[in-house]
This record gives structure tokens, sequence and C-alpha cells, in this order.
């Protein structure tokens, strides 16, 4: 397996047909399943909540990679762990009190994530290193697939692959990858490639995901 993971965003699946859209890119050898949770609030647009965590729940043995663009989180964790999210990571310009936020999630025995916004520095996080499990660089402004890359974020991405040294941190950038420019997400540091729009608009995911494997592998 590769040392690179693929997290396929359902916000570009068909939604009529969620749980054959999970299976397909499972199939096809998504690493994780990205799960754009909004608000309208947080950011400007409405998705899924914990009951749509729940259904997908027994379609894939994948691990459930919950991305909250909601503020606050803090009252909607157990809700998310209860539904059967993996990997539930909240936005650090959200709720006060993130290093609680970051805790709470790992005392319910899944992973911690902490995202941060185009215009977020990496220095929001330097405190709560100890506390996460993975760092979601975002490199469009959330709320919408098939969004622009902002390329100043590859410089961000490495100054954070700096920060996390040896720490077993994971290093996921969303937003606006495809097979031109993953390669250059890797090279700046990240692990983890969340696609939505790169992988949903082709009929056939072995290939648009094949085409981002090869891309990170070339
Ligand atoms: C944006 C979401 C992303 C989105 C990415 O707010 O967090 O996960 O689905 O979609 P693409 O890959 O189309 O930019
Ligand atoms: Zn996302």
């Amino acid at each position: 397996m590769s040392a690179f993971k693929i997290s396929p965003s359902i916000l570009s699946a068909d939604c009529a047909r969620l749980g054959e859209e999970v299976r397909a890119v499972d199939e096809a050898g998504a690493d994780y399943i990205h799960i754009d949770v909004m608000d309208g609030h947080f950011v400007p647009n409405l998705t899924f909540g914990a009951p749509v965590v729940r259904d997908i729940r027994p379609v894939t043995n994948k691990p459930l990679d919950v991305h909250l663009m909601i503020n606050p989180a803090a009252p909607y964790l157990h809700e998310f762990a209860n539904a059967g999210a993996d990997l539930i990571t909240v936005h650090a310009e959200a709720d006060t009190h993130l290093h609680r936020s970051l805790q709470v999630i790992r005392g319910l025995g899944k992973k911690a994530g902490v995202s941060l916004n185009p215009s977020t520095s990496e220095t929001v996080i330097e405190n709560v290193l100890d506390s996460v499990d993975l760092i979601l660089v975002m490199s469009v402004n959330p709320g919408f697939g098939g969004q622009r890359f902002i390329v100043s974020q590859l410089e961000k991405i490495r100054r954070i692959r700096d920060m996390i040294g040896n720490l077993p941190i994971e290093l996921e950038v969303d937003g606006g990858v495809n097979a031109e420019n993953v390669a250059s997400v890797i090279d700046a540091g990240a692990n983890v490639i969340v696609a939505g729009s790169a992988i949903f608009k082709g009929d056939d995911y072995h290939e648009t995901i094949g085409a981002l494997r090869e891309a990170i592998n070339n």
C-alpha cells in the first residue's frame, strides 16, 4: 500500500445514490472516506449531519474522515463519534476551546484533527501538537467543491511539515487538488489528499483515483 492516502470527498458524489457512491470509491481504492459537514454559518453551505455518517458506516470498512465546518462543533462531537466517525476534524477558527475539543475527541476513542482556513497561520496549532493526530490544511475557502487550489498554501504545508518533525501526525490537504497539482502538494509534505470533484467528475473511479496515485508516484 502506498504511503500516501486518498480521501474522496462525498460532497461531490451523487447523493441520491450515496451508499453506492461510497462503495464505489471504496472498491476503487479510497483510503479514507471524507465527509464534509457544513452548517450554513461557519461556511456558506449546508450538507450532512450525524445521521448521514451513521447510514454510511455499515457501507464501508474504510475510516470515516469527518470534517466539521461548523461553529460550535463542541456540542456535536459525541454525536459524530457515536455515528461511527473514525477521525473527527474541527476548525481552529471555530470553537474558542480548541484544546478541549481535541481532548474530547480523543476521549471518545477517535482520532482528533484540526483544520486551518487558508488565511489562518499555523502558529495557532503550535500549542496543541501533542493533542492532534491529523492537521488538515484547507487549500480553498471551505464551503464548496470544485474551487481552485490556493497556491500560497504550499508554503504553509511545508512549514507545518517542519513543525510536525517526527511526531505521529498526518498532514492532509483539502480543496482544489487534482492530478495536475497533487505532486506539488505531496512534495510540500502532505501525506493525505482529499479530492472531491477530481474523483467524482469521471464515471470510472478506478481511473480517477488511479490518475491521482500515478501523479503522486511519478
Ligand atoms: C470544501 C470541502 C472539501 C471539498 C473538496 O469546503 O472541505 O472537502 O469537497 O472538493 P474539491 O476536491 O472539488 O475541491
Ligand atoms: Zn473537507
